[in-house]
């Protein structure tokens, strides 16, 4: 969570300097988290006691709330106080709400209610998420497992496909905007998109073209489709590249293009190749990079054409992946001895396996090369018994 030097609003958006006043952002402790808020130990709107501040991005701050009543929490996304009174800020938080009430998806944050308070709050109601957001769990954990980086895409995949099958596009897919959340296995989290703030409904044609300015980009550069970066219309096939981009930062720890100001980020998006996965996870498999690589093409065509697709295509190949060093495994293993039983598969190697198994591929190697030496010899001794046959047989005739 980041702070404003001069007011003192907190962030936990990935921005460095305060929307309200272009001051700096300090990063601060989790004590000073909550900071003062007048809504906290509050109840709203006569059903909700907001006992917590959770998150805060440029337009809204989340609260945590019990219900009065049932005591069931719920997270109360509320409008700043600053932004209530303009039209096009309260119409786009409404849409948010509309978006994400179209989505009635297990992988989609689910909103129950929205309106405005008697004090003038415009406010979302959502199921509570007890979890941690996808960027605290790259912070902490990341590069991601394999299996744990297919497990959370494959959701992320599903969710999208049920927002574009209800023609939304999210437009800010990005880990800050995806909550995982604990189950009793570990790294097998359940994933929830959130945050429609500037999703876009497809059929709603005229209406929505007034609440983002002309030629303003919206989004987060880092996770921005190259379309996105350049201001074109987009398709459902921008948030399967933003995707792709939480994908290869699950896997590498790092974000494709990094550094700069946003506008090169951009600029990258749009006109450059990422570097290859492989340079920054060396052993991840040609196969994983090849279908990471697609998901961030320039062109949405050559990309997966659905959340699912990419999902299917990643998890793929890294089952292929996971079967050819089952082989190769299999392979560097001594020949069994015909006294005793056969030797189990190695699937996972110790480190005495694998100083074993590089000792054996040498061992094979070297016959090998031995025959390769014969076989050179035997055709050079060939070439030149024919020269010199050649050479008698011509000075005979001569
Ligand atoms: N339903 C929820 N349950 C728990 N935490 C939430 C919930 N919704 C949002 N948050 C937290 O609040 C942060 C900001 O929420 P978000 O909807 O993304 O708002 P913003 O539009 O300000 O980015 C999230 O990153 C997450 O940490
Ligand atoms: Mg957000």
């Amino acid at each position: 969570m980041k702070a404003c030097s001069q007011c003192r609003r907190t962030y936990t958006a990935d921005i460095a300097f305060c929307p309200y006043d272009g001051k700096a952002l300090s990063v601060v402790s989790d004590e000073e988290e909550l900071g003062e808020d007048p809504l906290v130990g509050r109840v709203f709107i006569d059903r909700y006691h907001l006992t917590a501040r959770i998150g805060e991005g440029g337009m809204c701050t989340v609260y945590r709330g019990t219900h009065v009543l049932t005591r069931k929490l719920w997270a109360v996304k509320i409008l700043h106080a600053e932004l209530a009174a303009q039209r096009r800020a309260v119409k786009r938080f409404q849409k948010e709400a509309q978006a994400a009430s179209r989505i009635d998806h297990a992988n989609v944050i689910q909103v129950t209610d929205f309106g405005t308070s008697e004090e003038g709050y415009v406010y979302l109601v959502m199921e509570y998420l007890e979890g941690s957001t996808l960027k605290r769990a790259i912070q902490t954990d990341g590069p991601f497992t394999l299996d744990r980086a297919v497990h959370i895409v494959r959701q992320i995949g599903e969710a999208l496909d049920a927002a574009h099958a209800q023609s939304v596009i999210h437009r800010d897919l990005k880990p800050e905007n995806i909550m995982l959340l604990p189950t009793d296995e570990a790294e097998r989290e359940r994933v929830k998109v959130l945050d429609f703030g500037i999703a876009k409904v497809q059929e709603d044609t005229g209406d929505s073209a007034p609440l983002t300015a002309q030629n303003m980009v919206m989004g987060t550069p880092q996770y921005m489709s190259p379309e996105q970066a350049k201001g074109l219309e987009l398709d459902a096939r921008s948030d399967i590249y933003s995707l792709g981009v939480i994908a290869y930062e699950m896997l590498t720890g790092k974000t494709p293009f990094q550094g700069g100001s946003s506008k090169i980020i951009l600029n990258k998006h749009a006109n450059e190749i990422p570097p290859s996965p492989r340079r920054l996870r060396p052993e991840l498999s040609a196969h994983v990079e090849r279908v990471v690589m697609r998901a961030l093409e320039k062109s949405p065509l050559r990309r997966p054409q659905s959340g699912s697709e990419f999902a299917r295509e990643l998890e793929l190949a890294v089952r292929l992946a996971a079967t050819m060093s089952k082989r190769e495994a299999e392979r560097s293993l001594p020949p069994p001895d015909a006294a005793s039983a056969p030797p189990p598969l190695a699937l996972e190697r110790s480190p005495a396996d694998v100083i074993m198994a590089s000792q054996t591929v040498l061992a094979r190697e070297q016959p090998r090369r031995r025959a390769t030496w014969r076989t050179v010899v035997i055709v050079a001794f060939v070439i030149a018994c024919a020269f010199i046959g050649g050479m008698i047989w011509w000075s005979l005739r001569s």
